[in-house]
């Protein structure tokens, strides 16, 4: 039996996980591990890493190959993470040679939205299609695009960097830029909005119910904003109502550029669907072409929040078939 190690770097937590490949294209999950991301990307190499051998020796079996996650920019071939926006300190670091040194298999690192557009097209929702893409909409916002039956990565691993595109002049900063789509679309986003409606509510003296008092501006979360949207607050569901509509502005710019079958949407879009959907593609039939977004279905993660996992051991598997 074959084991495999997915090592999944996220901006909020990092997972190591252990699969078990049963068949040639099947493999099972067998652990996992979580913790929140340090700061410092040497302490968190160094906690992967103890974690990993420790699996590995509960397990007892030998490990195969390793597969590395991670938000771009990133390149695969060399095995190095440059820079990424939501990792702070993460600059060209030389992940895959650091992990071959004290593991001795093989290891591979993938963007992780191409990682997920693997996984959710082996084993998840994208499961017979030919051109379908995976957006995160989680800490960050990218893009993992399968294109004529095969990952499609770029020149330099740049493909589908979406999070980066402006959507409006001004706005939610993400990736380093106001107004773009990762502004809009993730975790911090949905701060952002959350927190100018909060504030506006405070001021005149009607604040939303996620924030009663402005020393709590500073601990809002998108987890409290969505719950408080749920039980219908108002400024809760405005600020799900401008997500959506940019969501759904960002989906027509892919629908028209590459056409896809399908749309997979992981993260927070799979948990806060009901808040989303029908402004999302209310939006996205405004602004597409018809003859394109009538053959595009916009479905969320089939592998719901195990996505991420298996997108980590989909690289792993990448490396021994
Ligand atoms: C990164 C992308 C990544 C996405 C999701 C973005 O900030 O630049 O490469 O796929 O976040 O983690
Ligand atoms: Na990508």
């Amino acid at each position: 039996m074959t084991i495999l190690a997915g090592i999944d770097i996220g901006g909020t937590k990092c997972a190591v996980t252990i699969g078990k490949r049963i068949e040639h294209n099947e493999i099972t999950l067998v652990e996992k591990v979580q913790f929140p991301t340090p700061r410092d990307p040497y302490e968190t190499i160094t906690k992967m890493i103890s974690v990993l051998d420790q699996l590995l020796l509960e397990q007892g079996s030998t490990l195969a190959a390793v597969g590395i996650s991670c938000g771009g920019p990133l390149d695969s071939k060399r095995g190095i993470i440059h820079s990424p926006p939501n990792l702070p300190g993460w600059d060209h670091i030389p992940i895959v040679s650091i992990m071959k040194e004290h593991f001795g298999v093989l290891v591979g690192l993938q963007n992780d939205a191409n990682a997920c557009a693997l996984a959710e097209w082996r084993w998840g929702a994208g499961v017979g299609t030919r051109n379908m893409i995976f957006l995160t909409f989680g800490t960050g916002m990218g893009a993992g695009l399968i294109l004529d039956g095969k990952l499609y990565t770029g020149t330099n691993d740049m493909a589908g960097e979406i999070g980066h595109m402006r959507l409006e002049p001004t706005g939610p900063i993400g990736y380093g830029k106001a107004g773009s789509f990762e502004g809009y679309c993730s975790g911090g986003g949905i701060v952002q909005l959350g927190r100018l409606k909060a504030e506006e509510g405070l001021a005149m003296g009607q604040p939303p119910s996620y924030c009663r008092f402005e020393a709590q501006l500073a601990s809002l979360t998108a987890q409290g904003i969505a719950e408080a949207a749920q039980a219908g607050d108002l400024a809760a569901l405005q600020v799900f109502q401008t997500v959506g509509v940019q969501l759904g502005r960002g989906l027509s710019v892919l629908v028209d550029l590459l056409n896809p079958e399908l749309i997979v949407i992981g993260s927070i879009y799979a948990r806060q669907r009901d808040l989303l959907e029908a402004i999302t593609l209310e939006e996205l039939h405004r602004e597409a072409l018809p003859h394109a977004h009538r053959e595009c279905r916009v479905v969320p993660a089939g592998l719901g929040d195990h996505v991420g996992d298996y997108a980590s051991l989909s690289v792993a598997a990448y490396q021994v078939i």
